[in-house]
């Protein structure tokens, strides 16, 4: 029977450049959508999953996203005394048990698989997932939900998978199939951001559950592309010693909050998806394209 899973991996300890500089002293996940810090989209997606352990893994300088997870006490009591129940809901939504959170530092940014490595005494010998909180997906059922339903019926490591256009693969660590099932495939092999030669045009995006060999994998330490630890090397590690990949293709739309049109389309999509702005929000839509076509 295949291991429940119950604890996520969030790296978060990325400098995030590309958004400098705002995140000189913000935190890129603490970056909002609509009215919501990107980290929240990914505990509650993880929490709609079923994840009950959740580790982060920060660096310096991300103080405020310790504090994000802090009760408000002193919030919550003005709100309870002016009578505003709806935003006392809210904000106890986003309320996380006691010990249900643990924060590993890694020291010096080496690499997303340095990142998840940092976490290994936290893992043990169970399955885990990790999830990017710059990958946002919107998807009903959630995206880790997806994932952990079909993981339950494959085993071994998934990641999630999209297809993208032969000339983005560089972008992307990408896959290379064995067998092709529909939603699921069994893949034979993982190359990061391949200069030429694409092995096919399915992309791995943020979210992957993980066998925990994964960690002695990265404990290696192997050098992979770009000098950093590359998480995709110990996934695929996991192929060349007989162990089972498989990539899901998910249901959703995935936006690459890590970039910046990627963050403005987020904040489109994610406004258009709220009952109480949809409604304006197209409107100053349609507005600004039919004024830059008049423009034109
Ligand atoms: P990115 O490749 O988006 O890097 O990392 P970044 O540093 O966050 O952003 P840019 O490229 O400088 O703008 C993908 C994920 O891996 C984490 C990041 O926090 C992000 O969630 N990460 C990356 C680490 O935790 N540690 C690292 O050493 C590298």
């Amino acid at each position: 029977m295949v291991r429940k899973v119950t604890k996520a991996v969030f790296p978060v300890a990325g400098l995030g450049t590309r958004f400098l500089p705002a995140t000189k002293s913000i935190p890129k996940e603490i970056m909002t959508l609509v009215d919501r810090p990107l980290i929240q989209y990914a505990i509650d997606e993880a929490r709609a999953a079923g994840i009950e352990e959740f580790i982060f893994v920060t660096s310096r300088g991300k103080g405020a996203l310790e504090d994000y997870f802090d009760h408000a006490h002193e919030l919550e009591n003005t709100l309870h005394k002016a009578g505003k129940n709806d935003l006392l809901e809210l904000l106890r939504q986003t309320n996380m048990d006691s010990g249900a959170i643990a924060y590993v530092r890694q020291h010096k940014a080496m690499g997303l698989g340095h990142a998840v490595w940092c976490a290994r005494r936290l893992i043990g010998d169970e399955p885990f997932a990790v999830v990017l909180t710059d990958d946002v997906v919107m998807g009903e059922p959630p995206c880790l939900q997806q994932m952990i339903e079909a993981h339950a019926e494959t085993g071994g490591s998934m990641v999630a998978t999209m297809e993208v256009p032969l000339d983005k693969t560089k972008s992307y660590g990408v896959l290379d199939i064995e067998e092709d099932m529909g939603a699921i495939v069994k893949v034979r092999g993982m190359v990061e951001k391949p200069k030429e030669n694409p092995p096919s045009n399915l992309a791995v995006i943020g979210r992957y559950i993980l066998a925990p060999s994964v960690m002695e994998n990265l404990n290696k330490l192997k050098q992979g592309a770009g000098g950093e630890i590359q998480l995709t090397d110990a996934i695929a590690d996991e192929i060349e010693e007989g162990r089972d990949v498989f990539g899901l293709r998910f249901r959703g739309q995935r936006y690459d909050c890590g970039s910046k049109a990627g963050f403005l389309q987020a904040t489109v999509a994610f406004g258009l998806d709220r009952d109480d702005l949809r409604e304006e929000f197209a409107e100053y839509l349609h507005d600004v394209l039919a004024m830059r076509k008049a423009a034109e």
